[in-house]
């Protein structure tokens, strides 16, 4: 039989991607997702990928009672992936207690259930975030983690600490848990079924150059070119997401066929290679053939000025590799925001 796998916030960006890589892989997804950044269309989307829907629950994780009543009607859950959180760092700083409440509640609530109904693998998204500006570059696992720079950022942070020290306190159970530290996710799965779709005006570079190149935004602004980077612009490592969604089919199977090396494990989840934002904007160009209007203005508060992954440990270790060239990610992205808006 199937084993079956609990995705939260499986109807999100990379949630949705990852049900479509479990299910295509042989897993059979049960998702949980409140809808509060998602929505419910997105089941119908894996199913037209997939051919097969998964199940759905719509509840919030943070609430303790609704999450043991799932699991004392989902008996069978093999191994769980967390996404669900909330995700916006701008707001989180406004909202601290909400972020908190909503992150960090969830959690503790998947992690308690997984000790009384017996679940004993869990896979969880971390980020980058929790490396801050880093010293040295490209970042590996033993790069230190900085203080986090916003309550969103420490929300992962917290959450690693919980998972360890979870994981210590069970290690007679065998309860394992593995983190992700996501670089920058960005695209879009190939059939443009499923794909990002952030609430009013997007704060990540991606969707606003796609929104900016639909027309829907005037013009994308660069934030700041006089970074000590090459053209002054800041670098980031942006992993395509259908490669990042392949990495948790490959987590779990390495938590249920206990290849695991420790009870709590942490991996980089990037491509090894870093773009600046003006490399990112002709890139866009050169793949889409869609001119982009652009103007460089002052820095955002709070960015850090370059980060990029070394991900030996997770290639060799997992036997993982990021794979979609640049261009052909971001034409993703284009292709499922054309979808979206109507645009031939
Ligand atoms: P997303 O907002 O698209 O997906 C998250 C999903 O979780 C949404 O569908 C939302 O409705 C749901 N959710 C939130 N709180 C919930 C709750 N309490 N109960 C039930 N459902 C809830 O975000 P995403 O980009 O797919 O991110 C997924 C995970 O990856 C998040 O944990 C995020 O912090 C992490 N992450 C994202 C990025 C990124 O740039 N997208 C980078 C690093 C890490
Ligand atoms: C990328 C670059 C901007 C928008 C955020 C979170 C991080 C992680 C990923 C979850 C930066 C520049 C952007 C625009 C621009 N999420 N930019 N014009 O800041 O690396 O990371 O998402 O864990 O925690 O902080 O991603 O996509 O917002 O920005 O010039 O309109 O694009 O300045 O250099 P970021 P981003």
């Amino acid at each position: 039989m199937a084993k079956q796998i609990l995705v939260t916030g499986g109807t999100g960006f990379i949630g949705s991607h990852t049900v479509v890589e479990l299910q295509q892989a042989g897993f059979d997804v049960v998702i949980v997702d409140s809808l509060i950044n998602s929505k419910e269309e997105t089941v119908d989307n894996i199913e037209k990928i997939t051919k097969i829907r998964p199940k759905f629950e719509c509840f919030d994780l943070a609430d303790r009672e609704k999450v043991h009543a799932f699991f004392k009607k989902y008996t069978s859950i093999e191994a769980i992936i967390h996404f669900a959180a909330l995700k916006a760092v701008g707001e989180s700083v406004h909202k601290p207690l909400e972020y908190y409440r909503n992150n960090l509640n969830a959690l503790m609530n998947l992690l308690e259930c997984m000790k009384e109904y017996n679940v004993k693998n869990f896979v969880f998204s971390s980020s980058c975030t929790v490396y801050g500006q880093p010293d040295k570059l490209p970042v590996t696992e033993t790069t230190p983690r900085k203080p986090a720079e916003s309550p969103y950022g420490n929300t992962k942070a917290v959450a690693e600490d919980i998972m360890r020290d979870f994981t210590v306190a069970n290690a007679d159970a065998d309860m394992k848990c593995l983190a992700l530290r996501y670089f920058n996710p960005i695209g879009a799965h190939p059939s443009a079924l499923i794909g990002e779709s952030p609430v009013g005006v997007p704060n990540n570079l991606v969707p606003y150059i796609t929104q900016t190149a639909a027309g829907i935004r005037e013009q994308l602004s660069i934030f700041g070119d006089d970074y000590n980077t090459p053209d002054g612009t800041p670098i980031r490592d942006y992993i395509n997401v259908v490669d990042l969604a392949k990495a948790h089919v490959v987590a779990i199977n390495r938590l249920i066929e206990k290849k695991n090396k420790a009870n709590y494990e942490f991996f980089n989840i990037g491509t090894g290679n870093g773009y600046s934002v003006m490399e990112l904007v002709k890139a866009f160009e050169a793949s889409t053939g869609v001119k982009l209007n652009y103007k460089v203005v002052g820095r955002r508060a709070g960015d850090i000025e370059k980060i990029w992954a070394d991900t030996t440990y997770a290639n060799n270790e997992l036997g993982w590799k990021a794979e979609t060239p640049i261009g052909e990610t971001l034409l993703s992205a284009w292709n499922w925001e054309k979808r979206v808006r109507g645009i031939k």
